[in-house]
């Protein structure tokens, strides 16, 4: 039997929990939490998430604040505000939302932010405090993969978990998570020799590379979990359509379980932010 992993549900629930812990929190402290969010440029794709990502940490109860400069910006500038978003004390989370435009430095925006602000779980210290097994700031993204993963299986210990792509926002703190998790994990990338053959060796398959509909039914093993994070926008019978980086139509009559694009990860990955900015709060608080 199929089953779907309902992003919007989950997440719903997520959303639902943070929403009355924020008001504890809020009652018991005297502070609102604050999210900076920080746009430069004029992505389409980048201004529709930061926009969810403003209207959901409002919903949640949290102070937050969108950030938009021009796509001409230049590193001093972008610095200076980061700077100024660090120093404010009104401020528990900043985030500055990928990718940049090519004359601005990515990990070097990402070492400014101050790592206690650092939501996104990008900044080295909070990267190197989830190798080590000890971060309180974790990727949004991963985070939510995790989520549904252990909603749809509950303990993970002892199997065989592929992560396909090796990115620092997805591939690589997702296989960290499984890891720690007490999965066998497995990473396949564009180098690697038999992808397919790899994958269908997968309990736990995860897709992040980012390429619309890459993995075939064919590569999915019997009753695996699939949980799709590709988010493509195509053009299909002259419609745009999203599609992940799984051939749902396909996967879907394999897998077990398998998350759907839209309404998979998405909703997850701005949940878990909220998580990350209300954690962000009570550790400055405390
Ligand atoms: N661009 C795509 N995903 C993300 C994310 O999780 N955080 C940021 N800051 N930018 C992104």
């Amino acid at each position: 039997m199929n089953r779907l992993i309902d992003g919007k549900k989950i997440s719903a629930a997520v959303v639902e929990q943070l929403a009355l812990d924020t008001r504890e929190f809020i009652a018991t402290s005297g502070v609102t939490p604050g999210l900076a969010v920080v746009l430069v440029g004029e992505d389409p794709a980048s201004q529709v998430y930061v926009r969810n990502k403003v209207k959901q940490a409002t919903a949640a109860g949290f102070n937050s604040t969108e950030h938009r400069l021009s796509a001409d910006t230049t590193q001093a500038d972008l610095n200076a505000l980061v700077e100024q978003l660090n120093n404010d004390p009104s401020v528990h989370g900043i985030l500055v939302q990928l990718p940049l435009p090519a004359q601005l430095s990515e990990p070097d925006i990402i070492r400014l932010i101050a790592p206690h602000k650092d939501v996104d779980g990008f900044h080295p210290l909070n990267v190197g405090a989830l190798a080590s097994g000890g971060a309180d700031l974790i990727p949004c993204t991963p985070m939510g993969c995790m989520i549904m993963l252990e909603q749809t299986l509950g303990d993970l210990s002892g199997k065989h978990a592929v992560v396909v792509g090796r990115s620092n926002i997805v591939g690589k703190p997702m296989a960290a998570l499984l890891l720690q998790a007490n999965c066998t994990v497995t990473i396949v990338h564009s180098r690697t020799q038999d992808i397919e053959a790899i994958c269908r060796e997968a309990d736990i398959l995860v897709a992040a590379v980012g390429r619309p509909e890459m993995i075939k039914g064919s590569w999915v093993k019997p009753g695996a979990t699939v949980i799709d994070v590709g988010i493509n926008a195509v053009e299909k019978e002259g419609k745009r359509r999203l599609v992940g980086d799984v051939d749902f139509s396909e996967a879907v009559d394999v897998a077990g379980a398998i998350s759907p694009v839209p309404g998979g990860v998405g909703p997850m990955t701005i949940a878990c932010l909220m998580k990350n900015t209300l954690t962000a709060a009570r550790q400055q608080m405390s």
